[in-house]
């Protein structure tokens, strides 16, 4: 633990500068503001640069891990970013009561009643996040609701988009997202996101993988992945997801791959200074060639790694430690 009134707590106070987050839940990237995202991303890259630095700033608040879907990087940074806050953490999931007929609403509003601080929801079904937020005491963080978003994936896709190009925004900059749109939450907030951003968002896939409210963000639909990609300054390619019955809108994964997945060529057509982007887990040879995904030098996958964990940990300060002392109210049902 760092001693009270260390050189780091005081930079990480004085970026901070009493500012606060406009929401109290995170359940949508429509929530955050620009000027939140100027906060998160300050304080998330001091957060970045002391890497696993412990502070007292969340001491005495707890965080419940509730994933009702597997997950690796989101659960893990969100466990370690609040042990690094001092926070205590436990999780709920797979094994808990929802298994025995509990609902969703009383399964949370149990851990509710513990007194916690934070909860982080993962659920294979749209809307669970939005729906419980209105009916705990406690802040809810949406890690990725059914087809619909995963906030904070977005939100460290971002910090990883700008501080590439050492920018406040992406105006003038082309993301070209290929995969699975249809089924994928990661593209239902970083559009959003990207769109603050100022971005131009082109989108690939099989016509069978884009939804038909894809045009409502202003976003131009290619079929041909060649197309898309030339010229790009960033390649995102997303997973197909079998678990959400994908298989059912392509051939099969083996002509999707040949079709869709990002091989050297392909990415090759993009800017020279492109980079390529995955929120993982990657399908190896499926959504990104093996040589491509984490070795070869246009790829940020591990940085947005490193970056998850640090926007996390500054949406919890943020979310758990209010200078401005609003608190959540909320009607038991
Ligand atoms: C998620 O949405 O849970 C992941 O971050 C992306 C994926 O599963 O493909």
């Amino acid at each position: 633990m760092d001693p009270e009134n260390s050189p780091k707590k005081q930079s990480l106070i004085e970026t901070r500068g009493c500012r606060d987050v406009s929401f109290l839940d995170l359940c949508s990237i429509d929530q955050v503001t620009k000027k939140d995202l100027v906060l998160i991303y300050d304080i998330a890259r001091k957060f970045r640069e002391y890497k696993t630095y412990k502070i007292n700033f969340n001491k005495g608040n707890s965080l419940v891990n509730a994933f009702f879907e597997s997950s690796t990087r989101t659960m893990a940074s969100f466990d370690l970013s609040a042990k690094q806050l001092s926070m205590d953490t436990t999780a709920v999931g797979s094994n808990c009561s929802i298994k025995k007929g509990e609902s969703y609403i009383d399964t949370i509003q149990t851990v509710d009643a513990m007194n916690v601080k934070v909860i982080i929801i993962r659920t294979k079904e749209s809307g669970v996040p939005e729906m419980l937020a209105r009916h705990t005491s406690a802040s809810i963080i949406n890690a990725g609701d059914g087809w619909h978003e995963h906030p904070t994936q977005a939100l460290l896709d971002g910090l990883t988009m700008l501080d590439y190009f050492n920018s406040t925004n992406l105006k003038g900059r082309t993301v070209t997202i290929v995969g699975d749109i249809m089924h994928s939450r990661v593209f239902g907030s970083l559009v959003r996101l990207l769109k603050k951003l100022d971005a131009t968002v082109r989108v690939a896939a099989p016509e069978t993988m884009i939804p038909k409210h894809a045009n409502k963000f202003g976003v131009n639909l290619y079929y041909n992945v060649e197309e898309a990609i030339r010229g790009a300054d960033i390649v995102y390619a997303l997973r197909v997801q079998k678990e959400r019955g994908a298989n059912g809108f392509i051939p099969s994964l083996r002509e999707y791959s040949k079709m869709f997945g990002i091989s050297r060529a392909r990415l090759d057509l993009a800017k020279k200074n492109a980079i390529l982007m995955h929120p993982g887990p990657i399908t190896r040879d499926i959504d990104v060639h093996s040589a491509l995904s984490v070795v070869d030098k246009q790829s940020h996958i591990l940085q947005q790694v490193e970056n998850g964990a640090s926007v996390r940990k500054a949406l919890l300060w943020l979310i758990g430690n209010r200078y401005d002392g609003k608190v959540k109210s909320y009607k038991k049902i």
